[in-house]
C-alpha cells in the first residue's frame, strides 16, 4: 500500500475545492477518471483531519486504485477501533455504486462538519475506507460509449478481459472439503501470500484487493454493483455446483441481518411489491430485499467469499439499481433511495462481541484464534491483540486461545447492539508449568521437613 500524496494532484484539485456542499449542493452527475480523482481530492481538502487518500495499486491500464479513508487519526490502526470498507464498480460498466461511494464521502465530511453527532461517533469510532472504482479501466470503456443507452456488457471486465467477481481464488470448494473432512475453518491462505503473487490468472486489480484484504484488519465490508436490486449474502457458490441451492455459510444468521440492515433503509429494494427488474428474471430467492447468493445463482470466484474465508471480514454484495448504467438524471435519485442504507451499513460493525486478547502481563497477543462455539468459523486477533466478532443477538460461549496458551472460555449475553466487551487473559502453558514445578517444589520441601530427612 503506497501513501499517495503528490503535488501534482493537489495543483489539478484546488479548483474543485468548495464543490463539495451540503447533502443539497452534491453535484450528481458521473465522474470518468480525472473527475474521480479530484473529487476525492475535494473531499481531503474540506475535511483534512479526518480524511487520507491512497492507492492499493494500479489497474492493467495504469489507473490507480483509488481510496479514501475516513477516521479520526487517518493512516493508522487505533487499537480496539474496527475497519469497514465499501468497494464499488467492480464490474466497470455497472456505475451507480461507484457514484454513491463518491457522494458518501461528500455527505459524511459535510455532515461531520456540521457537527452532525451521528456521523462524528461513526467516523470517531470506526476506520472507513471507501474505493469508488475497483474497475476503472471498465468504466471508461463502459462511460466512452456515445449515447444515453450503454450495453449490458461493454466494460463489465477490465482491460485484460477478466470478469474480476470470478477471479478470486475459489476457496469455497476448499472449505466444502474441509467442511467434510476436517481442516481450516477460516484463513484458508493463510501462510500462501507468495502463491497468490505468483499466480498469473489472477488480474492486477484482484491481486491488489487481495493484499488490501490480507493487511488490513477489516471486520465489515459491502461490494456495489447494479443490474438488480437487492442485498446478497455469502455463500455465493453452491456446495453441490447446481446453479440455484441456498448456500448458508456458518454464520447464515448474522449474514441475514447484516443484509437486511441494508435492505430495510431502501424504500425500493425491500418494497415486498417490486416487480423484478427484466419480466423474465427469477427473483424467486429474494425475501425482505435480500438473497442468499447461492440461491439466487451460484457464482464461483467471488470477492464476497473470498473475504469471508480468507480473513475476518464479512462482506454482502449489493444490487443498486436495474439499469447498470442509468441517464445521470436519475443519480440523485439512487442517492436518496440509498443514502440511510450507506449509513446503517457502516454502523453494523459495531455488534456483536469485541476486545482484546493478552497474556498475564498485559502483553497483546495477535493472531490469536477466537472462536464461538455452534458457529464453525474462527476469527483471529489483529496486532494489538485486539479482536471484534459479529454475532447476532443472543447467548453464546465464547473461546480464546493461542499455541502455547490455556485456552479460555466466556459465556457472553450479546444484545443487538453496540457489542459486548469481552476481554481475555491467557496463560501461557511455561508459566503454568513454572508454577506446577513450583508448587511441587514447596511441596517436596514441606514434606521433607515434616519427615526430616
Ligand atoms: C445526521 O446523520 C444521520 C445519518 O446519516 C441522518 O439520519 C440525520 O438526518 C442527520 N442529522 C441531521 C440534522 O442532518
Ligand atoms: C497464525 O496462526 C496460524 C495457526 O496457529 C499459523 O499457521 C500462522 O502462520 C500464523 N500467522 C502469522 C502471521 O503468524
Ligand atoms: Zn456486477
Amino acid at each position: 500500500m503506497k501513501q499517495f500524496l503528490s503535488i501534482v494532484l493537489l495543483g489539478t484539485a484546488l479548483a474543485a475545492v468548495g464543490s463539495a456542499g451540503t447533502d443539497g449542493e452534491i453535484s450528481f452527475e458521473y465522474h470518468r477518471y480525472e473527475e474521480l480523482r479530484k473529487a476525492l481530492v475535494s473531499v481531503w481538502l474540506q475535511c483534512q483531519s479526518i480524511t487520507r487518500i491512497y492507492t492499493i495499486g494500479e489497474s492493467f491500464e495504469g489507473r490507480e486504485l483509488l481510496v479514501l479513508e475516513m477516521s479520526d487519526n487517518p493512516g493508522t490502526h487505533e487499537p480496539g477501533e474496527p475497519e469497514f470498507k465499501y468497494i464499488g464498480n467492480m464490474h466497470g460498466n455497472e456505475a451507480v455504486g461507484r457514484e454513491l461511494i463518491i457522494y458518501l464521502a461528500q455527505y459524511l465530511c459535510n455532515q461531520y462538519q456540521q457537527g452532525n453527532e451521528t456521523i462524528i461517533d461513526l467516523i470517531h469510532n470506526t476506520r472507513i475506507h471507501l474505493m469508488p472504482s475497483m474497475n476503472p479501466d471498465g468504466f471508461e470503456k463502459a462511460a466512452s460509449q456515445p449515447g444515453e443507452i450503454k450495453d449490458w456488457f461493454v466494460g463489465r471486465s477490465n482491460a485484460q478481459g477478466v470478469d474480476l467477481n470470478r477471479n478470486f481464488p475459489d476457496l469455497d470448494r476448499i472449505i466444502y472439503i474441509n467442511e467434510r473432512e476436517g481442516g481450516a475453518n477460516n484463513h484458508l491462505l493463510q501462510n500462501m501470500k507468495k502463491a497468490v503473487d505468483e499466480n498469473t490468472k489472477l488480474a492486477p486489480e484482484t491481486k491488489a484487493v487481495i493484499h488490501w484484504i490480507m493487511d488490513i484488519p477489516f471486520v465489515l465490508s459491502a461490494n456495489l454493483h447494479g443490474g438488480d436490486v437487492v442485498a446478497n449474502y455469502p455463500y455465493d457458490e453452491t456446495r453441490t455446483g447446481s446453479t440455484h441451492e441456498y448456500s448458508a455459510s456458518p454464520d447464515d444468521v448474522m449474514f441475514k441481518s447484516l443484509a437486511r440492515a441494508y435492505s430495510m433503509y431502501n424504500p425500493v429494494m425491500s418494497d415486498p411489491h417490486r416487480p423484478p427488474c427484466r419480466k423474465n428474471d427469477d427473483d424467486s430467492s429474494f425475501t425482505d430485499g435480500i438473497t442468499n447468493g447461492g440461491a439466487w445463482y451460484s457464482v464461483p470466484g467471488g470477492m464476497q467469499d473470498f473475504n469471508y474465508l480468507s480473513s475476518n471480514c464479512f462482506e454482502i454484495t449489493l444490487e443498486l439499481s436495474c439499469d447498470k448504467f442509468p441517464n445521470e438524471d436519475a443519480l440523485k435519485n439512487y442517492w436518496e433511495q440509498n443514502r440511510n442504507s450507506l449509513v446503517s451499513y457502516i454502523e453494523q460493525v459495531h455488534r456483536g462481541v469485541k476486545g482484546f486478547v493478552r497474556d498475564l502481563q498485559g502483553n497483546p497477543i495477535s493472531n490469536a484464534s477466537v472462536s464461538v462455539e455452534g458457529i464453525d468459523h474462527d476469527i483471529t486477533t489483529a496486532k494489538d491483540g485486539d479482536y471484534w466478532r459479529l454475532l447476532a443477538p443472543g447467548n453464546y460461549k465464547v473461546a480464546a486461545s493461542a499455541p502455547g496458551y490455556l485456552t479460555v472460555i466466556k459465556k457472553v449475553a450479546v444484545p443487538f447492539s453496540p457489542a459486548t466487551r469481552v476481554d481475555f487473559e491467557l496463560e501461557s502453558l511455561m508459566e503454568r508449568k513454572e508454577e506446577e514445578k513450583e508448587e511441587l517444589m514447596d511441596w517436596w520441601k514441606m514434606m521433607s521437613e515434616t519427615l526430616n530427612f
